[in-house]
């Protein structure tokens, strides 16, 4: 069947498509909320350590299952370790459709933001009402409806297999985005909070460096480089044989990091420019999760010079980088029914999408507008479907996902088989070191994570 499942059409057209994936709401969304959260420095320090240390070598760690089996993750850990290993496979793919759906909704915000700043680029800003954003989370067909139009959006591309949907698509969008984000910055230098914004991110206190932000880096690390659950296995079975998985992996944590840290840059020197809503932030009078949904969108129009052009913009930015992201998610899904049970990709994409739609409808009623849905508590202190299926894809089924795919790596796939899949002709010290990282290390992190979270941290 290898044959037929289809194929990257060049080493840019896997790292556009992974930097995609990778590139999301948890860069442009996640990324800066926590920096902000987390002291700044301190944060984007520890973050920096988190990718390259861990992140770097598990990115490596699935590409190389995945270009090494040439499927998608269930039946390449049945290929490469047995059918009892292929649990690791199908944990990914639940986690998959899981974040998917709520993922999805959340995506769908971005189409909204971008609306609005349409409206207000043409017609003029008008202040909107304090409880603006909760009466929008309230309206389930506006949400359904929303989340529906980008169900559609991911389901086309997917659809349209590797080459002509997903490469094609990144290749479009990722050098978009990258363009409106510098441009967005260069304009975000010129106002006055940049100094400000510039020591908040970059000069760290290294007294508010605590376990808390340590985790939080790597949980976050985890999330935007889309680790732990097969995505970078998917991807990587497109990949030719003789491309090298350290470069592609690297450069994907450059794209990848280099977006979540610009978008901050920008965002933080917008808001570093009026002082009273920086003092609001710090006296938690205006929760910082806000900032990219509910903070911005009015300071594009209050504050900014040209933010009439760049508000829209940027708004199309996040919803490529969301799209990007939801892709990715859907081909581990769709991959699945292709590759297991040689299903058309059409009928793939139709079943699997329509299936986690149903899910994501769910999620889009449970911000307010359907009373069960919207209070229910599986897990402690989470409120809401969508609350909950975070929380569960993001503390329980990444970092587990996150551990198989170490353990088997490291331990079972032997030493020889990485090495010729690295395309190393003898162990060098480079990769002896990121043996034992897979081996030791990063299992061990992922431990320490897993007991954080049961002593109650949250990641999600
Ligand atoms: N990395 C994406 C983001 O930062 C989200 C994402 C896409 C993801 N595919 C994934 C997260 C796979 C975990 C696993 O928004």
């Amino acid at each position: 069947m290898a044959n037929n499942r289809g194929q990257w059409g060049s080493r840019l057209g896997f790292v556009l498509a992974a930097s995609g994936s990778a590139v999301g709401l948890g860069n442009l969304w996640k990324f800066p909320y926590l920096s902000w959260k987390n002291d700044g420095g301190a944060f984007v320090i520890a973050y920096i350590f988190a990718v390259l240390l861990l992140g770097l070598p598990i990115m490596m760690a699935e590409i190389l299952i995945g270009k090494k089996a040439q499927e998608s993750p269930v039946p390449a850990f049945e290929k490469l370790g047995g059918k009892a290993w292929s649990l690791v496979g199908w944990l990914g793919v639940a986690a998959g459709a899981v974040i998917l759906a709520y993922y999805t909704v959340i995506a769908g915000w971005s189409l909204r933001s971008f609306f609005q700043c349409v409206l207000w680029s043409v017609e003029g800003y008008t202040a909107p009402g304090p409880n603006d954003f909760g009466v929008f989370l309230g309206n389930g067909a506006l949400q359904i409806g929303l989340t529906f139009v980008f169900t559609i959006l991911t389901s086309v591309i997917v659809y349209r297999g590797i080459g002509g949907g997903i490469e094609r698509a990144s290749k479009i969008m990722m050098p978009v985005l990258y363009l409106i984000l510098l441009y967005l910055v260069g304009t975000a230098l010129l106002m006055p909070g940049r100094d400000e914004a510039l020591r908040h991110l970059f000069v760290p206190h290294f007294s508010k460096m605590t376990t808390t932000t340590a985790l939080e880096a790597m949980g976050q690390a985890f999330f935007s480089m889309s680790l732990g659950l097969g995505a970078m296995i998917t991807y990587g079975s497109y990949m030719k044989k003789d491309e090298s998985v350290f470069r592609s992996s690297l450069w994907v944590l450059i794209a990848d990091t280099s977006v979540a840290i610009l978008a901050a840059i920008a965002m933080f020197s917008i808001i570093h420019s009026v002082p009273s809503l920086v003092q609001k932030m710090e006296a938690n009078e205006l929760n910082a999760v806000g900032m990219l949904f509910v903070t911005l969108p009015a300071l594009f129009y209050t504050t900014m010079p040209g933010g009439v052009v760049v508000g829209p913009l940027f708004y199309v930015l996040v919803a490529f980088a969301a799209l990007t992201s939801t892709i990715s998610l859907g081909e581990v899904v769709a991959s699945l029914l292709i590759d297991r049970k040689g299903w058309s990709r059409s009928k793939a994409t139709l079943v699997s999408a329509s299936a986690v739609f149903g899910g994501s409808v769910l999620c889009a009623l449970s911000l307010g507008a359907v009373e069960p849905l919207s209070t229910i508590e599986l897990f402690a202190g989470k409120q809401g479907v969508l609350s909950n299926l975070d929380h569960l894809a993001a503390n329980w089924m990444l970092p587990l996902g996150g551990l198989g795919i170490t353990i088997f790596v490291g331990w079972f796939l032997g030493k020889k088989a990485c090495q010729e899949e690295l395309g190393l002709q003898k162990a060098t010290a480079a990769f002896t070191a990121w043996l034992w990282i897979v081996r030791v290390l990063a299992p061990l992190v992922i431990f320490i994570m897993l007991a954080a979270i049961l002593s109650g941290k949250d990641f999600s």
